[in-house]
């Protein structure tokens, strides 16, 4: 199944794949995980605006993907922040470049301008993929997070969407892009990666990730 933008009804699975990051790490700064009714409020709300993506392998999501506004101020309205999470079982088999490439595409096709992810430190998987989908480092926050017991750095990246033209047209919001020529294209990129279209991460065998 290729690429496809996430439904309320897929709350219970991005749930189960968010969990880990909520209760064994500091990788999110929630502390509580929250449940699928929870992700598909979540969804419904995303998705007005910007887009939450899911990859499917035989039925089942094992990752997703999504850019959320990166500050309420209109100025930053062309700046999103991103973030990505694969299930642990299907991770490093290009699941996470395929989203991230379908994603950057359709946040390029809607006019935004900057994508910024922040990550927990120490996280070394996350900070090579950032850096192989073309993120460059911004600088770190000292100690800005508490979870766990103790105090947490925070590393943002960067990476540029476009040309910064001089008075840009707002970012359209997803539905209505979703209604453009471009659109399909832009959400199958990610298919179209080296490691997909070899079909790398479909002919691997991939352990049958948790219920
Ligand atoms: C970060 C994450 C989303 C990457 O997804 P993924 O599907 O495993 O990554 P991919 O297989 O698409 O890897 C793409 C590239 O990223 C880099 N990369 C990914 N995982 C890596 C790892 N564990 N070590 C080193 N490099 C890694 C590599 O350059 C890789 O390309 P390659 O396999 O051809 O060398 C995944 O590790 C994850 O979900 N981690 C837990 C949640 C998390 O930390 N999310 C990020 C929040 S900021």
């Amino acid at each position: 199944m290729p690429i496809r933008i996430a439904t309320p009804a897929d709350g219970p699975r991005l749930a189960a794949i968010y969990r880990p990051a909520v209760v064994s790490l500091a990788t999110s700064f929630e502390l509580a995980p929250p449940n699928g009714s929870e992700m598909a409020r979540r969804v419904t709300r995303i998705t007005a605006r910007t887009p939450w993506l899911v990859e499917e392998e035989t039925g089942e999501v094992l990752g997703y993907a999504y850019a959320s506004a990166h500050r309420d101020r209109p100025a930053y309205a062309w700046s999103v922040e991103v973030s990505a999470y694969v299930d642990a079982a299907a991770q490093r088999h290009g699941l996470g470049r395929a989203l991230y490439t379908s994603l950057l595409a359709i946040l390029t096709l809607q006019g935004f301008q900057n994508a910024y992810a922040g990550i927990t430190l120490p996280n070394p998987a996350s900070i090579a993929f950032h850096e192989s989908l073309g993120f460059t480092p911004v600088g770190t926050y000292r100690l800005v997070g508490y979870k766990h017991g103790r105090w947490h750095d925070v590393q943002w990246y960067e990476r540029s969407l476009g040309a910064h033209p001089a008075d840009p047209p707002p970012p359209r919001p997803l539905p209505e892009v979703m209604q453009v020529a471009g659109f399909a294209g832009a959400l199958a990129m990610g298919d179209k990666t080296p490691e997909r279209e070899s079909g790398r991460a479909r002919t691997r065998k991939l352990p049958r990730p948790r219920p």
